[in-house]
């Protein structure tokens, strides 16, 4: 696939962590910062990779900072992006299956590195479902105006 990562600098360590992991599975990532532990404002990056998956140049987006809170709140202000925090598998699971998020957003504070690389390896392996979900989620997109 091709994931969008970003963070700020509560995310960093995380991040990269995080993206390591993905190419060795496999996928092609995009790492569109930050890249240095000096303090950023999160909506900055949010924007960047939710901007990328909206358009569609990659499948989906990946976020951290320190709750992964502020990440999604601002991802969800672009049309187009369902963003969610997800800290443990079953809520990763059930926000693709049934509401077919298209973000992820991982605070590096409030879970260690081996939950989020489980996480997102749930995450990315769980297909939308579809069928009565797809009216739903059609009616979240309807509430963007
Ligand atoms: C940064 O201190 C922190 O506020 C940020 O990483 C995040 O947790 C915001 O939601």
């Amino acid at each position: 696939m091709k994931v969008a990562v970003g963070c700020d600098h509560a995310g960093l360590a995380m991040k990269n962590a995080l993206k390591d992991i993905l190419e060795s599975w496999g996928h092609e990532v995009a790492d569109l910062g930050c890249y240095c532990e000096d303090s950023v404002d999160y909506p900055d990056y949010a924007a960047e990779v939710s901007r990328r998956v909206a358009s569609g140049e990659y499948e989906t987006g990946i976020l951290i900072c320190g709750t992964g809170l502020g990440m999604a709140i601002s991802a969800n202000k672009i049309k187009g992006v369902r963003a969610v925090v997800a800290h443990d598998t079953f809520s990763a699971r059930m926000s693709r299956a049934h509401n077919n998020a298209n973000v992820l957003a991982l605070g590096a504070r409030v879970i260690g590195p081996g939950l989020a690389e489980e996480i997102v390896k749930v995450w990315l392996s769980t297909p939308f479902e579809g069928g009565r979900h797809q009216r739903r989620v059609d009616k979240i997109t309807l509430l963007e105006g």
